[in-house]
This record gives C-alpha cells, structure tokens and sequence, in this order.
C-alpha cells in the first residue's frame, strides 16, 4: 500500500536522499495527440501495473550550479540528462532549489527494453517523487503521498504524458470529461468506481518483436495535429472512455474487451491514415489478436489492448491464469511470440 507519511531520511546537513517505485501502466483509452502544452487532445484511461515499475534512488547535494549524473541499472547514461534538465526547469518556481546543486539519479527498470513498455511513464513518476519528498527534507515538512497526487501527477505529465496517469492504485483517469467531474487536462485522477470483478485484472504481455518501435510517442502524438479523423477521434474516444466507465460499474466482461479491442485498433488505425502512416503490427499480432477473439468465443474471459508497437497485451481476470500461461507456452513453442511478461494491477507508487 502506499504509505501515509514519508519518514524524513536527510542523511546528513547537505545530503538529502529519497528513493521510490513508481509503476508503469497500461492505457485502455489511449492518450494519443497533445495540444497546449504536454495536454492531451481526448481523455484516457489506465490501469496500473505491478511488476513493471521504476525504482529511482536521487541524491541532491546543495551547491551553486546544477549538475546531474544518471545512471540506468548502475550504467552512466548521459541521453536521459537534458530530459531530465528540461523537468527540471518547469519544476523550479515551485522547487527554486532544483536549479542549484548536484544530483546523483540511479534509476532501474523491471521490465526489458524489449517489452515495449516505455519506461517514461514509471521513471518520470519516480523521478517527480523522489523530488517532492527531498523538497519536505529540505522544508522539514511531512509529505503525503496520497494528498499530494494531484500535483505529482501534474509534474510527470511534464516529463512524459502517460506519466501522469503512474501515481494512482488500480485505474486512473486523465484528460477533462463529462463522465469524471473531477477529470482535468493538467493531472490524472484516480478512478475507483468500478466493480471488485475488475481488481483481480491481469496484463501478459506477447512479445512479438523485439525491434525498437519505429516510431517515437512525440513523433505518434504529433501525427494527430494534422490528422483528416482528429475531430472524429477525439469524439470516439471521449465516446468510448465514458461507455468504458459504465461497463466497468458492473461484471460485463464481453462489452469490456469489446470496447478496450476496438479502441486499440483505433489507435492503430489512427497510425495506418496518417502521412506519413505508419503499420506497426506484425503478422503474428494480427494472429494473435484473430485467436483472442475466436478464444472468447468459445468462453474464455480474454481480451487485448495494444500500444503503439507490435506487441500484444492480454488482458484478463486472473482465473484465466493458468489457461493464459498454457496458451503462452503453446504460442512460444509455435514462435507466434518470442517472450512474454505477467503483470497484474497494481496498487501505485511506493517509498522504499
Ligand atoms: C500509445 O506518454 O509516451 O502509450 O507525452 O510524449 O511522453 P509523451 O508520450 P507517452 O505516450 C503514450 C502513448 C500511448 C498511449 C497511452 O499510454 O495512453
């Protein structure tokens, strides 16, 4: 669970430490197009994950200039630095001390590169944590994790979208709409009206591919700005978030992967009529996803989601369990996949 009350860890009179976990997460809705600034142009909605997650460790020492030193699985990795100067710098009128100092980041992922799930959303989040609980360090404030969501959540739509949606147990909904009062463009919310059947939910992830995907989010999000559907998107998707969220209030699983099915290929479809267009599944996705649906067919609670790559996520109530891994072994043996990943709900962040 999360905790309630960070304990105050400064190490020393110039040293502050903090080191959290921070989960990646699935979208069922997917956030695809910005507008403004880092906002997205139609609401979307996730589930947590477990397994895959960030752990992120920051030591800040005060000094006059900043400097950062980043390491990913104890590796120096200087590519993630001007990411991370950028957040940096739209969190320094609330955190004036962020500019000023040396920060040592040592970030692991638990998931692979290969999965497909990009690690911008947990590591952000991890990121945007470990800062808030040093800033309490440095104020001798206590920090709440749970108060203080909302403004985390915003904070990590600023390095990375879906990022704003790692903060929250279970699902989590970001992007203004008529079904959630609460829903804002700036921060993600947590969603908990939603039927018990759908707290046992898993993700096994079909790894199809291990290529690097070939194309970045920022360059997807950006296909949206000049796309012949926008407007149509964004309606279908605010459509589909709100029919979700009913359908979700009861044990409806045969609406629930009707709706998570065809907002994938939606997505996929949005990338197929862009210019320039791009097809990101690959022959064994498509058989995968063809055996899903034929698998629910003759009873079996499965379902799929898809993001933008080639890698397919089953999604499932977890007394599928044991019939999902057989399949896995079954689709592995016959190289439909290469790999697969189990993960489940998951209930947030963590300080460790
Ligand atoms: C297809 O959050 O990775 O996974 O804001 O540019 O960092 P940036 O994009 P990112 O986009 C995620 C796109 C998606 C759908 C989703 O997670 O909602």
């Amino acid at each position: 669970m999360i905790p309630f009350m960070s304990m105050q860890t400064q190490t020393s009179t110039n040293m502050f430490k903090a080191k959290y976990s921070a989960p990646s997460n699935i979208a069922l809705i997917k956030y695809w197009g910005k507008k403004d600034f880092q906002k997205p142009i139609n609401p979307s909605i996730s589930m947590t994950l477990k397994n895959c997650s960030t752990e992120t460790e920051i030591t800040y020492i005060p000094g006059e200039k900043l400097e950062i030193e980043f390491y990913l699985k104890d590796k120096k990795e200087p590519s993630f630095i001007t990411k991370i100067e950028k957040l940096f710098g739209q969190m320094e009128s609330e955190f004036p001390w962020i500019k000023k100092g040396r920060f040592e980041i040592h970030s692991n992922n638990s998931f692979p590169h290969s999965s497909g799930i990009a690690s911008s959303a947990s590591g952000m989040a991890a990121i945007v944590l470990c800062i808030f609980d040093i800033n309490a360090q440095i104020k001798k404030i206590p920090f709440d994790l749970v108060n203080e969501a909302k403004r985390i959540s915003e904070y990590a739509r600023l390095g990375s979208g879906s990022a704003a949606r790692s903060v929250y147990p279970f699902f989590s909904i970001w992007g203004k709409t008529k079904a959630s009062e609460i829903s804002q463009d700036s921060y993600a919310v947590g969603y908990n009206n939603f039927s018990d059947f759908f707290k046992s939910f898993c993700d096994t992830i079909l790894i199809v591919n291990k290529d690097k995907k070939s194309v970045s989010s920022s360059e997807g999000h950006s296909l949206m700005d000049t796309h012949p559907y926008k407007e149509v998107r964004i309606s279908e998707a605010n459509r589909k978030l709100i029919t979700l969220i009913e359908i979700m209030k009861s044990d409806d699983f045969s609406s629930f992967a009707e709706c998570i099915e065809q907002e994938a290929l939606e997505l996929h479809s949005l990338m197929m009529t862009s210019n320039p267009s791009f097809i990101l599944l690959e022959p064994e996705s498509i058989r995968l996803i063809k055996e899903i649906r034929d698998l629910r067919k003759t009873g079996k609670k499965v379902s799929f989601t898809i993001d933008a790559g080639p890698n397919i996520h089953l999604i499932y109530p977890k007394s599928e369990f044991n019939s999902v891994k057989e399949l896995c072994e079954i689709w592995q043996k016959e190289n439909v996949i290469i790999d697969f990943i189990h993960d489940e709900i998951g209930m947030g962040p963590f300080k460790i």
